[in-house]
């Protein structure tokens, strides 16, 4: 038998891209290719790219920088660039770095198989289109493998929102839900494979309308509904979503559907009415606070979480103090912040800068409020009775990790037979990034 061929893949960016990346490593497992842990010891590397703010995207050219002398002393070894990054510059990649093999944009998956024996025949390889098909349909996949306790599952892809800062709806292109049977199938064959937590996924995920298994279109509360009803599945996540596509359904399920983790990513970016007009997420904040308190009446501890920018082209202090305002009066578990980077191509990259100096003071400023409420909040768990989905030995020996309902990190003493199972813990103590607490 010849030795299999190894793969390397490094993963950029976001979950979906976390998702993209297994499902292009398991089509390459059908083709022979066996994954790595390192560049160094691989036939095959492939970047899986972000293109969402300028730093993720310079990372791809110094990373292919870093690669240059290893391919140059392994003429053999071969070097793809995918995601977002490749969709938007795909040629321009293949013209400033010649060491680059193949590349291939987030909708054409599918094709991979067949690039790369273009690529095995020393064929440069190159495709963004953006064709009608599903990609994942189309993926081979190796059934038999094992899975680890959680698992992603990408059922929307791209964005019709065009918020004014984002490149989404270019690199990703229009918003495609993927029918439920054969999401439903896919979650099926997950469980099969160990999986007890599904995390759903799309850039906008709770604009899913799949057609269903009887025609007609299911929404996003219904598609959860009938995964819930898979035995075996034990939790439900989805991430992320648009306050706009909150419906009423779906704030039901928050309340009404036990697998449906208390846990909600609605990002907002920002408390200022004059600067969501600009960013075009057509709401104001008061209507984001208000649709907050009716997915808390439907589940009330929820833990919520969100994305904000700061130094957006045109932000005062004022609508900055606007965001802290909203931060205050809705409380996150956590949150991501970022501040504004321009992107080409988005109509906001035309408008005049904020002051960086002034951008990075807002930014340390809504950092600290935010880690301020990351605190309390884990802290209020302290005492608390959680359940927790382990899913790996922890740091130290005897120790089990895993995650609460509410997405903490948990790690307690005790047997790693329980890695794959739900468990009662009470929470003992609040540390930095992790809660400790004791099998009850
Ligand atoms: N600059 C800064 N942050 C951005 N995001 C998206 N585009 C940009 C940009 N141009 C952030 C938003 C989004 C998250 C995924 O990334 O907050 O919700
Ligand atoms: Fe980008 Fe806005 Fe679409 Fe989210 S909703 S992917 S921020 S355009």
């Amino acid at each position: 038998m010849t030795e299999a061929k190894k793969l390397f893949v490094k993963t950029y960016g976001c979950q979906m891209n976390v998702y993209d990346s297994e499902r292009m490593a398991e089509a390459l497992g059908a083709q022979g290719y066996e994954q790595v842990d390192t560049a160094e010891a691989a036939d095959m590397i492939l970047l899986n790219t972000c293109h969402i703010r300028e730093k993720a995207a310079e990372k791809l050219y110094s990373d292919l920088g870093r690669l240059r002398p290893l391919r140059e002393a392994r003429p053999d070894l071969k070097i793809g660039v995918a995601g977002c990054v490749a969709q938007a510059e795909g040629e321009e990649i293949m013209r400033r770095m010649p060491i680059v093999d193949l590349v291939v944009g987030p909708q054409t998956y599918h094709r991979l198989p067949k690039m790369m024996e273009a690529v095995a025949r020393g064929e440069k390889a190159l495709d963004t289109d953006f064709p009608e098909e599903d990609k994942f349909a189309h993926l081979p996949k190796d059934r038999r493998a094992k899975r680890g306790p959680t698992a992603f599952l990408t059922v929307q892809e791209g964005c019709d929102k065009f918020c004014s800062f984002c490149v989404v709806p270019y690199t990703r292109g229009a918003e495609v839900s993927r029918p439920v049977e054969r999401l439903l199938r896919e979650a099926r064959d997950l469980v099969e494979r160990g999986v007890r937590e599904i995390t759903l996924l799309g850039q906008n995920v709770n604009a899913y309308h799949g057609p269903g298994p009887e025609g007609g279109e299911w929404g996003l509360a219904r598609l959860v509904r009938a995964l819930a009803g898979i035995e075996g599945l034990d939790r439900i996540r989805y991430t992320t979503s648009h306050p706009n596509d909150m419906e009423d359904d779906l704030i039901a399920a928050h309340g009404d559907c036990g697998k449906l983790m208390p846990y909600l990513h609605l990002p907002v970016q920002s408390g200022s009415d004059r600067i969501l007009k600009a960013m075009n997420r057509k709401h104001t904040a008061e209507a984001y606070v208000r649709l907050i308190e009716r997915i808390r009446a439907a589940r009330p501890d929820l833990v919520l979480s969100g994305d904000f920018i700061v130094g957006f082209p045109g932000e005062t202090e004022a609508d900055f103090e606007a965001t802290l305002a909203l931060v205050r009066e809705v409380g996150y578990g956590s949150a991501f912040t970022f501040k504004y980077s321009a992107r080409p191509g988005t109509p906001a990259a035309e408008r005049a800068p904020v002051d960086p100096a002034e951008a990075d003071d807002r930014l340390q400023r809504l950092q600290a409020l935010i880690a301020e409420q990351q605190r309390a909040t884990q802290a209020g768990m302290v005492g608390r009775t959680v359940q927790v989905l382990f899913e790996k030995a922890g740091r130290e020996p005897g120790q089990i990790a895993g995650k609460s309902e509410y997405l903490h990190a948990v790690h307690v003493d005790g047997p790693e037979a329980l890695i794959g199972q739900v468990a009662a813990v009470e929470v003992v103590e609040s540390r930095p990034n992790s809660l400790a607490g004791r099998l009850v």
